[in-house]
């Protein structure tokens, strides 16, 4: 007897049918959104190359938090656009200091919401680079590691929920994690930014944060999109110094990344959809190249597909009224 030919399109012939085999499917409870907070009262400002996303002081980032948590985005990764930057990035860790007085804020209005800190100096420092720099401007790693512990401690004694160090510097998580251990935060989870490229889709979030090197660029510490294999070591050596929270960054040209990351690591995985993927999209739907919602639902779902469990993304905003429709 001859079996018909396997065609494999029964299952999508009609919507309810479709749905009902779907294998990936999206919800508002995988993503976090990144807010950008700047000092003063009631300042709304908006970000080149990222239509829809502002700069927000911090009454107006707490109003924020509150609705979007209402339409069932819960979690969010908080960026701080500090007044003054210094050589040693000091306001990073001030007890007033922007990310710290934005958390307070963000907890006071939504006290369910997770509220994570992005941990780094860039955005500190007046050459723009995520560490302390040698005279002759070499990345200085161990004393940068004690710097950051102290920001991340602050933003934890803040109210801070989680803190996401996203410097790359060698030994990081571990220090981090032994300093909030000792300070009695032995429940605040670590989500590292393990494999960080050097990656070009930063560009309009640097524009954000003002956070460009001055002099020099990112590829002494962020890794070579070119190296898979010494990817999966950054990703091991954060994982044995207690990462909770294993982060690749960015997504899209990286899926291969997270997908490895998901299948070798017993912890959640997260993608940073960043601002450049986020640009191209928005920059297309301007001009009427590509359909928006379709073309970012399917950017998105592709990243889940690859394993992420958690989507840092801009995005975030508009797929909750995307799915909540
Ligand atoms: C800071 C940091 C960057 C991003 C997140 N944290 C910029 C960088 O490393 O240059 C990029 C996020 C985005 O592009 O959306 N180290």
């Amino acid at each position: 007897m001859r079996y018909p030919e396997y065609r494999g399109r029964r299952l999508r012939g009609s919507a309810a049918m479709r749905d009902l085999v779907r294998e990936t499917r999206l919800h508002t409870d995988d993503f976090m959104y990144p807010v950008f907070a700047i000092g003063g009262i009631n300042k709304k400002e908006a970000i080149e190359g990222m239509p829809g996303v502002f700069r927000m002081s911090c009454d107006l980032l707490a109003v924020e938090t509150k609705r979007l948590f209402d339409l069932g985005i819960k979690a969010f990764m908080v960026f701080g656009i500090p007044d003054h930057k210094d050589s040693h990035g000091s306001s990073a860790w001030e007890k007033d200091g922007i990310v710290q007085r934005a958390v307070q804020a963000m907890k006071h209005a939504a006290p369910e919401a997770v509220i994570c800190t992005d941990v780094c100096l860039c955005q500190y420092t007046d050459h723009g680079h995520c560490g302390l720099l040698t005279r002759e401007g070499k990345i200085m790693n161990d004393p940068t590691l004690e710097i950051l512990s102290k920001v991340a401690l602050s933003h934890v004694e803040a109210g801070a929920d989680m803190v996401a160090p996203s410097d790359m510097m060698d030994g990081r998580i571990a220090s981090l994690r032994s300093t909030l251990d000792e300070c009695s935060y032995v429940e605040t989870p670590i989500m590292a930014y393990s494999a960080k490229f050097a990656s070009a889709f930063y560009g309009p979030f640097r524009n954000a944060a003002d956070s460009a090197p001055k002099a020099g660029d990112r590829k002494t510490y962020q890794m070579d999109p070119a190296n898979g294999m010494e990817t999966l070591r950054e990703l091991e050596a954060d994982y044995r110094e207690g990462a909770d929270i294993l982060m690749v960054k960015p997504a899209l040209s990286y899926l291969d990344i997270i997908r490895t990351a998901g299948d070798r690591f017993d912890v959640p995985i997260a993608a940073y959809n960043v601002s450049g993927e986020y640009a191209m999209i928005k920059a297309a739907a301007e001009k009427g190249w590509l359909e928006e919602e379709r073309a970012a639902l399917e950017m998105l779902t592709s990243i889940k597909r690859a394993g992420a469990k958690l989507i840092i993304s801009y995005y975030a905003p508009d797929v909750a009224l995307w799915l909540n429709r």
